[in-house]
Parts: structure tokens; sequence; C-alpha cells
């Protein structure tokens, strides 16, 4: 399983706080049976600024320790970049970090509450970029939790896609986004699944259950999930990249 939403980097950010945690949440990710890990420390919003430059240096490291542990992961740069107006600058100039550091795949933080109106303009200019937008757990805005038909039009509109959080499917994270969650993966308004893992409490690299609560509801809909999360990661899906092999 490909992983797409992590904060796994040590002192970037609210995530890992160091190697032993980071390795601990790895060695927790590859129990999941998770592959591969996009590292997406938070970015411009504000607290933390963690350029491509910084993201590229850690996920080095980072894998190095991996491969030194004998830790069978794979890691991909990345980050979740919270929404501003020098967003657009910012990327073509190359400081935010895209997934994978193909420039293809943005993983955007919208804000909390009132998502501002400037997003359709973002939209337009990020695929002017030729970069599809990924929306980080959509099911936690009030605004879109009270008017899903903005995220429809948005996906209809632009090509956003959205990735729910694993804990949100669960239900790990309460009912009320559980059933925003569940309801956006009923009616198609979400497309990938993936942990936002911040540590081995309360926010883990996990995704099976997740999964298996989306497959038990649609099992053909959770397998498309599986494989947006490699089409986005690797341009290919996984069963191609085995017929290539
Ligand atoms: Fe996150």
């Amino acid at each position: 399983m490909i992983d797409l939403h992590c904060h796994i980097l040590p002192g970037l950010d609210d995530g890992a706080r160091d190697d032993e945690m980071a390795l601990g949440m790895a060695w927790a990710a590859v129990h999941e049976g998770i592959t591969d890990i996009v590292a997406t420390p938070h970015t411009e919003d504000g607290v933390y600024r963690n350029s491509a430059k910084k993201v590229r240096a850690a996920v080095e490291r980072l894998q190095q320790l991996f491969l030194e542990k004998q830790v069978p992961l794979r890691l991909h740069p990345g980050s979740e970049v919270h929404v501003h107006p020098e967003l657009l600058d910012h990327l073509q100039s190359g400081q935010v970090m895209t997934i994978g550091d193909a420039g293809r795949y943005l993983l955007l933080e919208l804000p909390m509450t009132n998502p501002p109106r400037v997003m359709e303009r973002i939209f337009a200019d990020l695929a002017g970029l030729g970069i599809t937008p990924v929306l980080a757990h959509p099911e936690r805005n009030e605004v879109l939790q009270e008017h899903p038909e903005r995220l429809a039009a948005w996906i209809a509109e632009y090509g956003v896609l959205a990735q729910l959080t694993a804990g949100s499917v669960t239900g790990q994270m309460g009912k009320k986004l559980q059933s925003t969650a569940l309801s956006f993966y009923q009616n198609r308004l979400a497309h990938i699944v993936a942990s936002d893992a911040h540590d081995l409490k309360r926010r883990r690299p996990e995704l099976r259950a997740a999964y298996l609560k989306l497959a038990s509801l649609d099992l053909e809909e959770a397998a498309r999930y599986r494989e947006q999360a490699e089409l986005i990661l690797f341009g290919v899906s996984d069963v191609w990249r085995q017929l290539q092999c």
C-alpha cells in the first residue's frame, strides 16, 4: 500500500519528533503492509516553512537511516501546503515540494472553516501549471461538511482530487467525521485514503482498517482508491509496473 500523506520527517513539523519516533512510525507502517510513504510536512501555513530543498534533504537522510536499520520502506518527498496568496509564485520558483517531486500533484490543506472564494482561481492557475490539487481531508472542513456540492463542483470543473483520512473513515476521529467521510466516499466525492499520521499514539500510520471499511461498503471503489494512489505517485498503476518489470 501507498501512504500519500504522512508527517514522518523528524523535527520538521508537529509530526515525528526525532529519528527514534520516525523509525517507530516506519515499522508500524511496514506492519500495516505499507511499502511507500510520501513524507508531507506542513509548509507555508504561518507556522512551518519547509522548502522543497529542505524536504529533499530530510527525505534522503531518513531513507538512508531506513537502509541502515533495514526498514523495508520507500520514502518519497512531498508537503502539505496551506492555501495562501503567494502559493503560485512559490510553486513556480520551486520553493514548494509537490508529491514525489514530480510537479504533477500538490497536497493542499484547506482552511478549517471557510474555504476562500479564491479557491476556484487557485485551481485554475494550478491547472495552467499542469498541477492537480489533492485536497487533504475535506471531511474535516466545516463548509464542505455542510455544502458537499461545492466539493462536487471543484471535482467536476477543475479535476480536483480529494483525500480522506484513515482515522475519519474508521471512526477513530469521531462519528461526525466518519459519517462525512463515508458520505463523500459513497457519493464519489473523494479519491484516495491516507493516514495523515503524526505519531504512534492517536494518529498512527495505519491504512488497513480504513481500506477494509471502504471495501465493506464498495469493493470496486476501494480498489480504485488504491490504484489512484499508485497513479498519483508513479504515474502508472502497480499492474502496469509489474508488466513492465
Ligand atoms: Fe497532514
